[in-house]
């Protein structure tokens, strides 16, 4: 790409061919689907409909926070409430693949309701060059990995619409910035939500510490970030694990949970450094996590391992 003015130009006239009638867009609130959505009402006006997802697996504001930045990027959008459906394709659930394939189902039946509701047979979405060229070209017919979906099954009437396929993400950025489209503020948060950080069962009352958990750990490195304590991590977050340890809450021994605390530094995901930061930014994040979940979470935890060998996320 060389001009995001052509681009648009030429992405917008592909899309009125590729969809004859109406489309649904996926819109996770990232900048590559809020981009694809921005190019797909360009094109179609009202016949096409941005749909955001609310799993009931969001982090703590987050429907609050990626309207806001749909609003500021002049975006149309419906929220769908589904977290009734994600926690009953969940129920049960330990395994974490298994939990991507039940979320990607859930996400492309959402979708699919949505398509009947407002007549449309296209589903648009956000995937860009690494997201299928990383995973070895074979994600031709499949779902963007944001959202997880191990493809569009087969008895599905919805066909994929990819506008911005061919791009790389520093283009994203310039067809943003020629869209006038804010960078949205958010580090990178996984497509199956707090479903992969809620190791072990996903019920509400585990996700519902998972997204308190979380949103201390946001707050502390946010502020030790503005106070200059650290740099600004690439992704800050916790984990809830699936284990039962011992606390003590006056003269009584609890069983409580345990949370992981992950802080790191990458630029691409690729690799990663465990983040050296100091013990009282560390101990603010036990005090918070301990204080706001008394009596549920007993223990929290640093994780110091890089990627490789560990992985970014526990699951
Ligand atoms: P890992 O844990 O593999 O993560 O080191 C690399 C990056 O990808 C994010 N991640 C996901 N993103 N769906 C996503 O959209 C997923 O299933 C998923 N799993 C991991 C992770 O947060 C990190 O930025």
């Amino acid at each position: 790409m060389n001009d995001a003015g052509a681009f648009v130009r030429e992405a917008v006239e592909s899309l009125r061919g590729a969809v004859p009638g109406r489309a649904i867009v996926a819109a996770s609130g990232g900048i590559d689907s809020t981009i694809a959505a921005l190019l797909t009402e360009q094109a179609l006006g009202e016949r096409a409909h941005a749909v955001f997802v609310d799993t009931g697996l969001l982090r703590a504001g987050e429907v609050d926070r990626v309207g806001a930045f749909f609003r500021a990027s002049r975006l149309r959008y419906d929220v769908v409430d589904a977290s009734a459906r994600f926690f009953a394709a969940l129920e049960g659930v330990r395994d974490p693949e298994e939990k991507r394939r039940r979320i990607g189902t859930a996400f492309i039946r959402v979708f699919e309701e949505e398509a009947t509701r407002h007549r449309a047979d296209r589903l648009v979405q956000g995937t860009i060059a690494p997201d299928w060229i990383e995973s070895g070209g074979a994600q031709r017919d499949t779902i963007k990995t944001h959202h997880n979906v191990g493809g569009v099954p087969k008895d599905s009437r919805l066909t994929i619409v990819e506008p911005l396929r061919d791009l790389y993400k520093d283009e994203v950025r310039a067809v943003a910035h020629f869209l006038g489209v804010p960078e949205p503020d958010r580090q990178p948060f996984p497509g199956p939500g707090l479903a992969v950080r809620v190791n072990g069962l996903v019920t509400p009352e585990r996700v519902r510490r998972a997204r308190i958990a979380n949103a201390v750990v946001e707050e502390e490195v946010e502020r030790a970030v503005a106070a200059k304590e650290i740099a600004r991590p690439w992704q800050y977050f916790a984990v809830l694990l699936d284990t039962l340890t011992v606390g003590v809450t006056g003269d009584n021994r609890i069983h409580g949970e345990a949370v992981s605390v992950r802080v790191v530094e990458s630029t691409d995901a690729m690799t990663a450094t465990a983040m050296a930061i100091p013990r009282r930014v560390l101990s603010r994040i036990a005090e918070g996590i301990t204080r706001r979940l008394t009596g549920e979470v007993v223990r929290v935890l640093y994780d110091i391992t890089d990627k490789p060998p560990s992985t970014i996320e526990w699951e």
